[in-house]
This record gives structure tokens, C-alpha cells and sequence, in this order.
């Protein structure tokens, strides 16, 4: 297949385009600027240029392919609004260039947080939650599956680990080099799911190639870390102290650290026969390569 990738010069997008180049597809990866567009070639893909609020490059992009995964997103905390509105426009966009064609669209989300329980593929997150905004542009993306498009969205827990990861993970560890110690908040019992980033690119290859329209997949290896072991395993290797510290001092990490969220991927195993293989969350800490 021609697979169209948003997003494909980021931490995931970089495993997801060598999984699927890997497997005979060939991709076309928008990029906005020189560095981007360097690393997309780097890894084997054609590159569009332009811009995600750029709706004539999205259509271009998406009207060439036999598929799209999008996974671009602008990361920037402090206007999360707009970047919820970019997303919502970027993937209308793109499934309207799919419109009546069968051809599946692929985007990236998050797994929510159920209080009390564990989140599977078939719960939703809570209005008024910071997820909210990104499940909103999930369901309208599985709409689509009611107008000829073969949609699905791929949800990814809180950290997509791995050598080279700049995440969540990442910053916690910079925090706590900053501050002087490994800090986890309350009693550090909130866990978090995790996947290794070659499991996730995996599930994405797979979406593309088989998620029936209308699916939602949980790309979730460890059903839930406590962020006091995660912090610990970060003192061991920075020579800190691990502790309870209070949220702020984590920035806007501080309310997502305190918040219990785990997500299984049962349904997810059984309908695609995924197995992650790679290190779990913790494993992959004691590896050494997020402290050197
Ligand atoms: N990593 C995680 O742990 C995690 C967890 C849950 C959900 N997710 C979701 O998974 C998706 C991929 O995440 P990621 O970790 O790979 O993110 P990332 O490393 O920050 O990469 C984001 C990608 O989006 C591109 N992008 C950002 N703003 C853009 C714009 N205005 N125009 C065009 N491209 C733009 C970036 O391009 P440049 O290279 O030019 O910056 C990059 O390719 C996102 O939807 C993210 O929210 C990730």
C-alpha cells in the first residue's frame, strides 16, 4: 500500500515508517520543515512538505494513498484548545479525502482513565476530562466509518518508552536531576499503561492492514506502572532519593502523574493477535539509556 503518515518524523511516526516500509508498504510522510523532512527521507519515505493546519497539503496527501495514518499533533500544553481544534480539522480533512473509498484511516489517541477500574477499548473518557477533547476527534474519526472509510483509532497509553523517547518518561528524569529527587505524587500509587514504541508501530501497521472500520485498539503492553516504582528505578540511576512531592512541581505532568489510569489491550490481542515483545516500561528504565 501507499500509506500517507502525519507525524511521521516524531518518536512514533520514526518506528511506525520503517514497520511499514519494513513490510512492503511505501510511505509518503508530510513534513514541515528542512529537519523534518531529513529524517522522513532518512528512513526510507517520500516526503510532502507542509504544514498540519495545511488543508490542501492533507488533501493531496490523503488523495494519493491507499491509506493514512495520522499521527501528527502539536504537543504544546499550553494551548491544548487549539491543538485540539487543529487535530479535529486535520481529520476531517483527511477523511473526507477517503470519503467512499474503503481505505483505511488510522489516528493515534490516548487510552483513558476510568475511575476505579481499568480502561479497555470499549470505555470512553469522562466529559470534562483532559482527555475529552482528543475522544471527541477519535469518535468523529470512527463516524467516518459510516461514510465509506475504513477508520480506527489506535490509542496509546501514557508512555510510549524506548531508546531516544523525549516523553513523559524522559521528563520525569529531567525533573528529578533539576530538583534532586525522583519525585512521584500522593503516595505514588497511580499507575500508568506503557508500550514500547516498536510494539506500538507494530499495532499501527497492523491497523492499517486489517482493523475493520469503526475500531479501537489499545496499544498497551504493562496495564498500569505505579509512578512510585518509576520513580524509583529513576533515583537508583540518578543516585536520588525517591519521594512524594507535591504536583505542581511537576508542571502540567503533575495532574497526569496523580491521576490512577490503568488500560488493558485484552480485546486488542485477541481480535489482532498482537503480542508486545519488547522490554516493559521498568525493563526498559533499568536498560540505562534514559540517564545517559
Ligand atoms: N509518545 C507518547 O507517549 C504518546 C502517548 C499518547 C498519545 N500519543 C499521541 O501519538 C501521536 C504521536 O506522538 P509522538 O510521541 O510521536 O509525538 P512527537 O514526537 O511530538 O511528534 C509529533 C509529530 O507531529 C508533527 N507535527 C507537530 N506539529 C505539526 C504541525 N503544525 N504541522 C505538521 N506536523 C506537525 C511533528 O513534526 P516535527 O518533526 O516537524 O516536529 C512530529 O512529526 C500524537 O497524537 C500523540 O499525542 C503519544
Amino acid at each position: 500500500m501507499r500509506v500517507f503518515v502525519t507525524g511521521a518524523s516524531g518518536w512514533i511516526g520514526s518506528a511506525v515508517v520503517p514497520e511499514l516500509i519494513g513490510a512492503g508498504h511505501h510511505v509518503l510522510g508530510l513534513a514541515r520543515s528542512d529537519a523534518s523532512a531529513a529524517t522522513v527521507t532518512a528512513a526510507g519515505a517520500e516526503v510532502l512538505r507542509g504544514d498540519l493546519a495545511d488543508q490542501d497539503a492533507l488533501r493531496a496527501g490523503a488523495a494519493g494513498a491507499d491509506a493514512v495514518v495520522h499521527l501528527a499533533f502539536v504537543h504544546d500544553f499550553s494551548r491544548f484548545e487549539a491543538s485540539i481544534r487543529t487535530d479535529a480539522q486535520a481529520i476531517e480533512t483527511l477523511g473526507a479525502a477517503l470519503e467512499g473509498s474503503g481505505k483505511p484511516l488510522v489516528i493515534a489517541s490516548g487510552t483513558p482513565a476510568v475511575p476505579g477500574g481499568t480502561a479497555t477499548e470499549r470505555d470512553g473518557a469522562a466529559p470534562g476530562s483532559p482527555a475529552a477533547g482528543r475522544e471527541a476527534n477519535a469518535r468523529a474519526a470512527l463516524a467516518m466509518a459510516a461514510h465509506g472509510v475504513r477508520s480506527s483509532v489506535v490509542r496509546l497509553p501514557r508512555t510510549v518508552h524506548g531508546e531516544g523517547d523525549g516523553g513523559f518518561v524522559a521528563r520525569l528524569v529531567a525533573i528529578a536531576r533539576d530538583r534532586g529527587v525522583a519525585g512521584y505524587v500522593g503516595d505514588g500509587a497511580g499507575r500508568w499503561p506503557a508500550v514500547h514504541v516498536g510494539d506500538a508501530a507494530h499495532l499501527f501497521r497492523l491497523a492499517v492492514e486489517r482493523a475493520p472500520a469503526g475500531s479501537v485498539l489499545h496499544a498497551v503492553a504493562d496495564e498500569g506502572v505505579p509512578v512510585r516504582e518509576i520513580a524509583g528505578v529513576i533515583g537508583r540511576h540518578l543516585h536520588l532519593p525517591t519521594a512524594s512531592v507535591p504536583a505542581e512541581e511537576f508542571g502540567f505532568l503533575g495532574g497526569i502523574l496523580a491521576v490512577d489510569q490503568p488500560a488493558s489491550s485484552t480485546l486488542t490481542r485477541e481480535s489482532f493477535g498482537w503480542e508486545p515483545h519488547r522490554p516493559g516500561l521498568l525493563d526498559d528504565l533499568e536498560q540505562g539509556h534514559y540517564f545517559a
